[in-house]
């Protein structure tokens, strides 16, 4: 049987209202003056407040929460009354406590620590009520990726993580002895995910990515997780209205299932309700000229940094998609036009059909993606020229020689979608065990 819990009960408030129940939980905070004693129980589903009065409370049990330090688990027995001044709408008038163990003198108290600190902690961390709410947004918007796929009928494929190929260049590749081979964490699971688009039509891949950053930016992360849809008979286009509704689809539903969530993060909601199609779509070019504008020129075929991620940010306060990036600095499989609005051509134009989403106030880029070369003459020099060993990407050329078609896709990292979605300023908040540079424990 499953306990009963503090989300089940608020949920269904009416029916349990002045009803006697049992819960099983940690001790958050507790304070005592004389005849009426306050415990913050939370369960791990949320959190509401206990009250002991003296002499409506079982007398030992009155005695014990004396004993009872932070995080100590118990069970508690106690009348549930309505309570609008509580988060969760109920308080509890405790009848009787049972200890299960009292716990040791907890590391992580209500005072300010320094982020090292929480961080070698974090084991911990993840009980505290901000990391608390962002995970669970996050547990709700992987409910929401799975959902907003499988309502469109693309069949979930799972790439390898240990690969014998790049995909996003050879400069963050994590490598491990593979036998007598060498193998790759890998970057992306894309290039598994165009198998996938010419055997089921349209797919999406779903699980944890590797890149070795050396950055330190709180956007970066060294295992990140990544969900890739990738279709057939699909254009640049087509690959930006599904990204769009995509990101829609996530925050329609993170608004209307992380409401208690998003409250303790203190999101502010306005902005997530604004979040609605359509997304304005610029050219690389036309950016580069909104800026200048703003005083942050760049010469042509330079990648965004932050500062200009912000910016774009800020001119349209809504995710903006930024397509046709000089090829020079996109990866080798994008398809290319000889012009910032061309449709893709096949000879190696100066622009890729590449598209990203920069989220709004400077979340940085959540989507990468775009239409991927279909013809096996020009991929086969892009390898090369890429510096890639053409014999390690044959099965790829192969989907280029058995039936090949205009086809595309991209790739969303969640952890940065998550730290827009709370509102949270670091990515490390947005994952239960974030792996960066120097960051390996717990
Ligand atoms: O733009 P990226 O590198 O694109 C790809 O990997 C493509 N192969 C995807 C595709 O077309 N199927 O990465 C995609 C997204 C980025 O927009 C960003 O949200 C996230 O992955 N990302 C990271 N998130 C956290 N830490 C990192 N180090 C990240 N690198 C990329
Ligand atoms: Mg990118």
């Amino acid at each position: 049987m499953t306990r009963m819990t503090i989300s089940s009960i608020a949920k269904n408030l009416e029916a349990y209202d002045g009803k006697t129940v049992s819960l099983c939980g940690w001790i958050h905070q507790k304070r005592s003056s004389g005849k009426i004693k306050f415990m913050m129980l939370r369960d791990g589903s949320g959190i509401t407040q206990g009250v002991l009065v003296k002499g409506e409370c079982e007398e030992t049990s009155f005695e014990e929460f004396e004993k009872l330090t932070q995080e100590s688990s118990i069970k508690v027995t106690g009348k549930i009354r309505k309570d609008a001044r509580s988060k969760v709408g109920f308080e509890l008038t405790v009848q009787k406590i049972e200890v299960v163990q009292i716990a040791q003198e907890y590391p992580i108290s209500n005072k300010e620590h320094g982020v090292e600190f929480l961080m070698e902690h974090r084991h911990l961390w993840i009980r505290s009520q901000r990391q608390w709410a962002a995970l669970r947004v996050r547990s709700e918007i992987f409910f929401a990726i799975q959902q907003f796929f499988r309502e469109r009928g693309f069949i979930r494929f799972d790439p390898p993580i240990l690969t014998p190929t790049s995909c996003e260049g050879t400069s963050t590749l994590f490598s491990t002895p593979y036998f007598d081979e060498k193998a790759f964490l890998t970057q992306s699971g894309q290039l598994y995910g165009e198998t996938g688009a010419f055997a089921f039509g349209n797919i999406y891949t779903f699980g944890p990515t590797f890149r070795a950053e050396k950055s330190k930016t709180r956007k970066h992360l060294t295992e990140f997780w990544m969900v890739e849809p990738e279709m057939a008979f699909a254009t640049l286009t087509d690959v930006m209205d599904l990204g769009e509704a995509f990101v829609c689809h996530i925050i329609k539903h993170c608004l209307e299932h992380c409401q208690p969530e998003l409250a303790l993060l203190e999101r502010n909601q306005k902005e997530l309700e604004s979040i609605v199609s359509p997304f304005p779509r610029i050219s690389y070019d036309e950016a580069l000229k909104i800026l200048e504008k703003r005083g942050h020129s760049i010469p042509w075929g330079e990648d965004f940094g932050a500062p200009h991620e912000t910016a774009l940010g800020e001119e349209f306060g809504k995710p903006v998609f930024i397509h046709h990036f000089p090829s020079k600095i996109k990866a080798f499989y994008f398809k290319h036009a000889d012009a910032p609005d061309g449709e893709g051509v096949d000879h190696d134009g100066k622009y890729a059909l590449g598209a990203d989403l920069i989220a709004p106030f400077g979340y940085g880029e959540i989507i990468g993606g775009g239409q991927r070369e279909d013809q096996v003459d020009v991929l086969t020099r892009r390898i090369t020229e890429h510096g890639l060993n053409l014999k390690d990407y044959e099965w790829y050329l192969d989907l280029r020689r058995f039936g090949s078609v205009p086809h595309g896709g991209f790739g969303l990292g969640v952890e940065r979608t998550v730290a827009w979605v709370t509102g949270v300023e670091h990515v490390r908040e947005t994952i239960p065990f974030p792996r960066m540079l120097n960051h390996l424990k717990p």
